[in-house]
């Protein structure tokens, strides 16, 4: 099955899937996580997509839905895949739908609510590990060594689309194309809504019941 977790700019999705993936086997695609390996790489890809990323805006339907086709054809992918960040609009939804109309594999989608002023907070303590990805908070979820990655012990820093001025641009271009995701799988039944305020444990667990409900189980 693909569980679709969706949510805004801070909502927790990159920490919650890791924990889920951890949990469940399933493999964590991020679409975000995918820009930053082609930014860092340098590739035509990752330079085209960084002048979207921080203005805060959704990088074009193109080259987004063809990356993730990509990343899905691989054999990871293959059975369960938990998606944090994609889709982000109707159109990808759709391509998302239409590659997976003549299989058997179920789509469901996980909203994690959480209210724009908490947003903005998460956001702007965040400190991220540029080589293995994971999240951090200086308040909720600081590593246990200051400033260093617990997993993997590199220098974390602050990802340049969380400058305050590129986390209100984000917000305010992307959440309404979220909303309309929302609803979409709404509309057709596939959607649960987690509460995604509180502990980062507690949330993990109406996350893992969620997603149980719909399908995804260890
Ligand atoms: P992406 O990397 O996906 O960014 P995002 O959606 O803006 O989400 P974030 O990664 O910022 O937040 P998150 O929900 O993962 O939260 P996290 O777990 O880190 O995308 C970046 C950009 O790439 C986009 O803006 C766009 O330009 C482009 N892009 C990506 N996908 C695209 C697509 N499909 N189409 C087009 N363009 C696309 O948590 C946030 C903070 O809160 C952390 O500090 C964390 O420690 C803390 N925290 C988490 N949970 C809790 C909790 N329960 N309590 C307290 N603190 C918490
Ligand atoms: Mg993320
Ligand atoms: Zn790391």
């Amino acid at each position: 099955m693909i569980l679709v977790l969706l949510g805004a700019p801070g909502a927790g999705k990159g920490t919650q899937a890791e924990a889920l993936s951890a949990a469940t086997g399933a493999a964590h695609v991020a679409t975000g996580d995918l820009f930053r390996a082609e930014i860092s790489a340098g590739s035509p890809l990752g330079v085209a997509a960084k002048e979207f990323i921080d203005a805060g805006q959704l990088v074009p339907d193109e080259v987004t839905i063809n990356m993730i086709q990509a990343r899905l054809a691989r054999p990871d992918a293959a059975t369960r895949v938990i998606l944090d960040g994609f889709p982000r609009n109707p159109a990808q939804a759709a391509a998302l739908d239409a590659a997976y109309a003549a299989s058997t594999r179920a789509i469901r989608a996980v909203l994690l609510k959480v209210d724009r002023a908490v947003l903005l907070e998460r956001l702007t303590a965040r400190r991220v590990c540029p080589s293995c990805g994971r999240s951090y908070h200086l308040l909720s979820r600081p590593p246990k060594s200051p400033g260093v990655c617990d997993v993997c012990a590199t220098t974390l820093i602050t990802r340049s689309d969380d400058a305050p001025e590129t986390v209100a641009a984000r917000l305010a271009n992307q959440l309404a194309a979220l909303d309309s995701v929302v609803d979409l799988y709404r509309a057709t039944g596939r959607l649960a809504v987690v509460d995604g305020v509180g502990p980062i444990d507690e949330v993990q667990a109406r996350l893992a019941a969620a997603a149980a409900a719909a399908g995804l189980t260890a």
